[in-house]
């Protein structure tokens, strides 16, 4: 990136369902992509389902083949963070758990250029505190994009307290090339859309726990009592049931007030391995399309 210009290669750390859904929204915006996740072939098989979702695209007739292909085209996977030396952007979509976020921001600030941007998708964790491992806490930024990425209108900036104002203005630009609405956010935990999210997913396993009614009875007063378009219990199966406790945990921990305990069913689910659409079970159970099968 020349200083002050727009960013284009785009790094993302991270092939699960976010780092995924970043990486087709950039690609398809125009930047030149790489994606590396612990194993390059988890990298691999995180730019072929970006394929898929692409195809569907054009099955639907909402992207032509030939805007596919040139996707496509700009989509490449690596093997390490060294690989991601160049990128004018690195955006990490790794599992939310501070110890890893750390370890791989000291690593990325160690191996990319000096110029280029950290930012985190952490849906809760500190940018302070991973700017701080960086090496280069002004050019590290939150990028919390909500899931399903390239559906979803919304992508929260969040300053950390060293963050410059360069660095949040060329990001902001880069979100709304990617055809997002930013809103910013303060470095506390949770932020803007968590701090609200995760205590109504959190009061809806209560709800199952204490048994106020049946998953499905709690999704569909959330849904046509409340027009959401999601009920909660479906929404956390959608976001990871690991990942909700996460950041359930972050609030309680870090705000210090009870009101954000996770729930003892919410924990249960998570030790069982029920971690939601991306095992096939969560509150739900789901075929191999992710199709919801069977309710408990
Ligand atoms: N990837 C890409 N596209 C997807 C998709 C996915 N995973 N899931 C659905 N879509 C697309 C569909 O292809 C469809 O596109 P077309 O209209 O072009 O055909 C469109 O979205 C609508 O999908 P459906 O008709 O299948 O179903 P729907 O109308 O129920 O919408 C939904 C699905 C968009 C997921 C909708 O239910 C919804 O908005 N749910 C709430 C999602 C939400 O709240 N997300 C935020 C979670 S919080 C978060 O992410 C932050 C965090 O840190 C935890």
């Amino acid at each position: 990136m020349a200083s002050g210009g727009p960013l284009q290669t785009v790094g993302v750390v991270g092939a699960g369902q976010m780092g995924q859904g970043i990486a087709q929204v950039a690609a398809q915006a125009g930047c030149d992509v790489i994606i590396v996740d612990a194993a390059p072939d988890f990298a691999q098989q995180g730019v072929a389902k970006i394929k898929k979702q692409l195809d569907k695209l054009v099955e639907k007739g909402k992207l032509d083949g030939a805007a596919r292909d040139a996707t496509m085209a700009r989509l490449s996977h690596g093997g390490a963070h060294k690989d991601l030396a160049d990128c004018d952007i690195v955006i990490e979509a790794a599992p939310e758990k501070e110890e890893l976020k750390m370890q791989i921001f000291k690593s990325l600030g160690e191996v990319c250029k000096d110029n280029a941007i950290l930012a985190s998708n952490t849906s809760s964790i500190s940018i302070t505190k991973i700017a701080a491992a960086s090496g280069r806490p002004d050019r590290v930024i939150g990028m919390h994009f909500m899931n399903p990425v390239p559906v979803m209108k919304l992508v929260e900036i969040v300053r950390g307290l060293p963050t410059s104002d360069e660095t949040n203005r060329v990001v902001t630009e880069l979100a709304q090339r990617f055809g997002k609405t930013t809103i910013g956010a303060r470095d506390i935990p949770g932020f803007i859309v968590n701090r609200m999210l995760i205590p109504l997913l959190n009061e809806a396993c209560y709800g199952l726990y204490e048994g106020l009614g049946t998953a499905s009875d709690i999704d569909t007063g959330v849904k046509l009592g409340l027009n959401h378009p999601m009920g909660p219990l479906e929404l956390a199966d959608l976001i990871g049931l690991d990942t909700c406790l996460a950041i359930a945990e972050v609030l309680h921990r870090e705000l210090g007030d009870d009101k954000y305990r996770p729930c003892p069913l919410l924990r249960q689910y998570v030790a069982a391995g029920w971690l939601g659409r991306k095992v096939g079970r969560g509150f739900y159970k789901y075929d191999q399309t992710g199709r919801m099968a069977v309710s408990p």
